[in-house]
């Protein structure tokens, strides 16, 4: 395996980046998960643009693009396989041991890992922490994400693959790494970028392809909607089958059905559907 560290393709093994780098003292970074099907990146100026905006948001220098794209590049040649997951990790860099950032200029790495097809339906379960829409890193894919590794681990204890949060006000938010579609009334939605949730790409792509619209959501739609699923970059469209103890059975049921034909249909047809 080939990784992209700051300027060029190293060895996994030699692919360090140094025990200053303000990405690992504080989490002063940003960060893209990009599906990669036979080294093909999808949506990857979507992807682009949106490390700009969190870049921007910590007040991190713009990446350059075209160096985010070479190095993207670069790593799915060196590395061939049927399905990938892209990390591009761009940081604050070389910084003193506090949370004041250095001078030197950001560090930028991008890796890749081999990954199947995630199942069809999966389970979730809610959490009791929540998302902060009023937050500094709102909206922002930063790679301060502890809390999601502690809400994952909670999942995967209960034998579920997402954890959903609420922000908090009450309203349904998202998961740890997924955006979350609900159908009431035979009518499909999703929570607002208002409600804290990322700006997932999946999510406004998916909007788009099947017309579902914005709306606030009690947290207890969970326990009434007709559908639910999730949707990501590795997930896609994924058809929700159980939350908490509730079961959906026939998952996925029609909407979501749907969703998924238009998404792989849609994304099958271009691979960089650039926003409107
Ligand atoms: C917190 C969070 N919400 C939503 C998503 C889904 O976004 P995307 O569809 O752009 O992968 C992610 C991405 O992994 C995420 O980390």
């Amino acid at each position: 395996m080939r990784i992209w560290v700051n300027g060029g393709l190293r060895e996994a093994g030699d692919a360090v980046v140094s025990v200053f780098d303000h990405g690992l003292t504080v989490g002063d970074g940003v960060f893209e998960t990009v599906k990669a099907t036979g080294g093909s990146p999808f949506a990857l100026t979507r992807h682009l643009d949106r490390l700009t905006r969190s870049a921007r948001g910590l007040g991190l220098p713009d990446p350059d693009h075209d160096e985010v794209r070479h190095a993207c590049a670069a790593v799915l040649e060196a590395n061939p396989m049927p399905l990938g997951r892209l990390r591009i990790t761009y940081t604050g860099g070389l910084s003193p041991l506090g949370s004041d950032r250095g001078g030197k200029g950001p560090s930028l790495v991008v890796a890749l890992a081999a990954t199947t097809r995630r199942p069809d339906s999966t389970a979730v379960i809610t959490v009791p922490w929540t998302r902060n829409e009023r937050g500094a890193l709102a909206g922002l894919k930063t790679t301060s994400y502890a809390e999601n590794v502690v809400a994952l681990a909670r999942a995967r204890e209960r034998g579920a693959s997402e954890a959903l949060f609420a922000n908090t006000l009450g309203q349904l938010c998202e998961g740890t790494g997924s955006n979350v579609f609900v159908v009431v009334d035979g009518q499909l939605f999703t929570p607002p970028v208002t409600s804290g949730c990322l700006a997932g790409i999946t999510r406004a792509l998916t909007a788009d392809w099947t017309g579902a619209q914005e709306a606030d959501l009690p947290m207890d739609v969970l326990e009434r909607a007709e559908e639910i699923f999730l949707t990501s970059s590795t997930r896609d469209v994924q058809a929700v089958h159980r939350v908490d103890g509730r079961e959906l059975p026939g998952a996925p049921g029609p909407l979501t059905a749907k969703a998924m034909r238009i998404f792989e249909e849609h994304a099958a047809a271009d691979p960089d559907p650039l926003p409107v």
